[in-house]
């Protein structure tokens, strides 16, 4: 198969290369660069390679190196940012470091003829970030273009085989970057793109075959995206081998539950152990009221459940988890210790013996991911659905939770989702859900008095839910969503529409 090999050297945009790589239809593998030999890239056929960029001096000793002989395989390289340097450096180049020529953000790049930059007008902006520059290029090699402030912003070789570029070609900020890209994969590399992320399907299967034989899997299922899209592929690499565990806390939309055992155990056969644990999860939050004591008990108690069901199944060679690569980004790169729980709201459990874990999505942004799961046959609503937070709909109800609160919002909720999803909203908002306000007030129905709850409905539009803004719905929307849900939800005497945006509102209310 048609690869590129992406040569880690510690850089943050690592998975971005090889993401911008595969959007390009090229497979792309990111190996650490102390991980592979020169002779291990020659055999295993590598179209072409891209030296990541990294934090480091190349001529500080203990900066990361590879093998000079890897310029020697006759296979293309693109060096960016450190890679470039590195390339200069073992090609025989100098590297120097100056102050007054370090150059962080968008500067203006100016290019000379060359295949890497077809298409790209003599005048661009560029991402730049880096301290370092190279003040002599190697022997045999040229300068292909420039910055205000940076004599060689990239460079290749006579043999047109090698290049480096000192900008980041994967940044948005970068105008021409998938240009470049695009340059080095089809003109240099001649690579065909024939790839496509579905494809991905059968390669994690495969290697997770390989990896797995033989071992018995643990896996928490949420019914989320990202867990049920690792869920299908450990179950078609190991079958039975798979455990999934799948908590009902009693706070789960109306019908989840029910909807996850059907989808994965019967639909699909996997081995799936339901707990309803939801009386359990409503004692402990008697009485309680404050938001984060909630989430802390739920996030606990869910660990605790978790720890209890995976004792009865033994030891288990394998934690599995559907951490993508937006958590791990989040979790500090290359920090695999740092482990997101399950729900995110607690721990990883802390009794169950394992020997190692297992993050199949680990390389995989988001919408990757629900290609794969597409690829894998999952539902288009399981695949698509938006975002539920781990507290489920503890975190949609203020004050005390009740079984009849909990009731009353799942039903309220289901309206809301329904009305909205009904009414072919373009776009549709981001996330949309129903929330069971504590406060109760007077409403009249036929000729008697009600005292019922407040629903507020909440719709928010957002790129990447560190901000978002209140979807403007239609008012036909809100009219028959409010209308319903006092109709059909005896408890729920008014409706009212949270227009507030984050910050300084957050998208949950608690
Ligand atoms: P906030 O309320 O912080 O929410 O503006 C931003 C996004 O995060 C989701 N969210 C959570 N997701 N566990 C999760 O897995 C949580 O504890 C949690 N709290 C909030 C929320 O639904 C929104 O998409």
């Amino acid at each position: 198969m048609e690869k590129i090999l992406v040569l880690d050297f510690g850089g943050q945009y690592d998975q971005l290369i090889a993401r911008r790589v595969r959007d390009l239809h090229v497979y792309a593998e990111i190996v650490p660069y102390n991980r592979i030999t020169p002779e291990e890239i020659a055999a295993a056929g590598y179209a072409g390679i891209i030296f990541t960029g990294g934090p480091n001096s190349v001529y500080e000793p203990a900066s990361p190196h590879c093998s000079p002989a890897v310029l020697k395989l006759g296979i293309p390289v693109l060096g960016i940012c450190y890679g470039i340097q590195l390339i200069a450096y073992l090609a025989g180049g100098t590297v120097s470091s100056a102050e007054d020529s370090s150059e962080y953000g968008k500067t203006v790049l100016r290019v000379r003829e060359n295949p890497l930059f077809e298409g790209v007008p003599d005048e661009s902006i560029c991402w730049m970030s880096h301290t370092d520059y190279i003040s002599a290029v190697p022997e045999g090699f040229s300068v292909i273009a420039d910055t205000p402030r940076c004599p060689c912003a990239a460079m290749c070789d006579a043999s047109g085989l090698l290049f480096g570029v000192q900008f980041h070609p994967e940044v948005m900020h970068t105008e021409y970057g998938k240009t470049v890209l695009s340059n080095f994969l089809f003109r240099v590399c001649r690579c065909s793109g024939d790839w496509r992320t579905e494809d991905y399907a059968e390669e994690l299967t495969a290697a997770l075959t390989e990896k797995l034989r033989g071992k018995r899997v643990l896996l928490a299922l949420s019914g989320g995206v990202d867990s049920s899209v690792a869920a299908m592929l450990l179950h078609r690499a190991v079958g039975d081998g798979l455990t999934c565990i799948f908590v009902d806390h009693g706070l789960l939309r109306k019908g989840e539950a029910a909807f996850v055992e059907r989808t994965f155990r019967q639909e699909r056969g996997l081995n799936l152990v339901c707990v309803d644990a939801s009386r359990r999860f409503l004692e402990k939050l008697s009485g309680v009221t404050d938001p984060e004591r909630k989430r802390r008990i739920i996030g606990e108690e869910f660990i605790r459940v978790f720890e209890e069901e995976a004792a009865r199944i033994g030891h288990v060679h394998v934690l599995a988890q559907g951490t993508i690569y937006p958590d791990v980004i989040e979790s500090g790169k290359g920090d695999s210790a740092v482990i997101k729980s399950h729900h995110n709201v607690g721990g990883l459990p802390d009794v169950i013996s394992f020997d190692e874990i297992v993050e199949p999505l680990r390389e995989l942004f988001k919408d990757e991911v629900r290609r794969v799961g597409t690829a894998l046959g999952l539902p288009k609503e399981l695949v698509w659905r938006q975002p539920f937070p781990g507290p489920g709909l503890a975190v949609r109800i203020t004050g005390e939770i009740t079984a009849e609160k909990i009731r009353l919002l799942q039903e309220a909720d289901a309206i809301f989702r329904e009305e909205i999803e009904n009414a072919g909203l373009d776009p549709l908002p981001d996330q949309y859900f129903a929330v069971l306000t504590d406060t109760r007030s007077v409403g009249v129905m036929g000729d008697a008095r009600t005292y019922g709850y407040t629903c507020a409905l909440r719709a928010v539009q957002t790129d990447d839910f560190m901000t978002a803004a209140w979807s403007r719905l239609p008012y036909e929307v809100l009219e028959r969503a409010s209308s319903r849900i006092t109709n059909e939800v005896r408890g729920i005497s008014r409706v009212v529409y949270d227009i507030s945006s984050k910050p300084p509102s957050t998208v949950e209310w608690e």
